[in-house]
């Protein structure tokens, strides 16, 4: 009998993969997704419920009906540059929608909570690689929600006994090694699927926001990190909640940074075709430099990524937009 595992934004990006990563390790992954980003083409490991994380009368139904050891959630909404202009919609979804899952978590006696949370809690580094114990100061709505649900979550843990992981993912990257699963937004704002399209002849080039940063090229250097092992993280913070832990907080990056140029510099060898680009104006609230110590991912969870390198995150991405070059419309 497997363990269900209840994985809210199971359809998008990272949650279907989580839930392939969940099936393959011998969980029953049950998706709850309201498909405003997510694909129904993406869930492939279990039950699927069509909704919204704020339907209290829908999560106590699936509550009822199947135990559910636990609860991942990947439902947030997750554009920097929206939030600026679209705050309430943030703010909506990703903080008070989350307080309305974990109400019905806490009557339904659902007790571990594995969140999505992001670097962008930081905001702008003082010191890099930045550690868990880096100031948190968001410079954006969305990273505010990050920051509000993980404090939400303390206060939960402290006075309803609610176990939790918080994820400090960087920039999730990557595809499924056996082509089943990608990345496809809508719009699409994240740079390797940018530079890809582009690899594809889809768009006509990639346009670098800025190359006056202080970085050795000029431009902004990121943590790429594979979303494979972004879910084998919450895996081992599943089964830390499952065994009693009490959770915290955990950065998830490889601690090496890569810079645009060198991004589509890699995707040109990946690909073999021509990546043209034009250098344009800075996009409002990007930092220079974010780069992770995952040390306490790796000394305390005994975390071990197995893509580290940029390479295999490009190659894996690569695969998949190749085979679906309109992402999920092909499958
Ligand atoms: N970039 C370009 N051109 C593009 C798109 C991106 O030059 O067309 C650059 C950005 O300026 C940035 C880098 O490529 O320097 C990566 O940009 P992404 O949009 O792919 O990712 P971000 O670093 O902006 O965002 C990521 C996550 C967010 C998270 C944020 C924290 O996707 O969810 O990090 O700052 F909030």
């Amino acid at each position: 009998m497997r363990t269900n595992i209840l994985v809210v934004g199971g359809a998008g990006y990272i949650g279907s993969h989580m839930c392939k990563h969940l099936f393959k390790r011998g969980y029953q992954p049950i998706v709850l997704d309201n498909l405003v980003c997510g694909h129904r083409q993406a869930v492939q490991w279990g039950p699927f419920f069509e909704g919204s994380m704020s339907d209290s009368h829908l999560l106590r139904e699936i509550f009822s009906d199947h135990p559910i050891a636990a609860v991942m959630h990947f439902a947030a909404f997750c554009y920097v540059g929206e939030s600026v202009t679209e705050p309430a919609k943030y703010y909506e979804n990703n903080v008070a929608n989350t307080i309305s899952l974990l109400e019905v978590m806490l009557e339904k006696k659902v007790s571990n909570f594995i969140f999505s949370s992001s670097c962008a809690t930081y905001g702008e580094p003082i010191e890099v690689p930045i550690r868990e114990d880096h100031p948190l100061k968001p410079i954006s709505p969305y990273g505010r929600t990050k920051l509000m649900v993980e404090q939400i979550l303390e206060d939960f843990r402290e006075a309803y006994g609610l176990a939790s992981v918080s994820l400090r993912y960087f920039n999730a990257a990557g595809a499924d090694p056996d082509g089943e699963l990608g990345e496809d937004h809508d719009p699409e704002t994240h740079l390797i699927p940018l530079v890809l399209q582009t690899a594809l002849g889809q768009r006509p080039r990639v346009d670098i926001f800025g190359d006056d940063y202080p970085t050795k090229d000029g431009t902004c250097i990121r943590d790429y990190i594979h979303v494979e092992d972004l879910a084998q993280a919450h895996l081992i913070g599943l089964e830390r909640l499952l065994g009693g832990e009490a959770g915290g907080q955990y950065n998830l990056g490889n601690g090496q940074g890569h810079s645009v140029k060198q991004v589509i510099e890699m995707a040109g060898r990946v690909t073999g075709k021509p990546i043209p680009v034009s250098v344009g104006e800075r996009r409002k609230g990007d930092p220079a430099v974010l780069v992770s110590s995952s040390e306490k991912a790796i000394h305390d969870l005994g975390w071990r990524p197995r893509f580290p390198g940029l390479e295999a995150v490009i190659e894996t991405a690569w695969n998949w937009h190749k085979v679906n070059p309109n992402g999920y419309a092909d499958i």
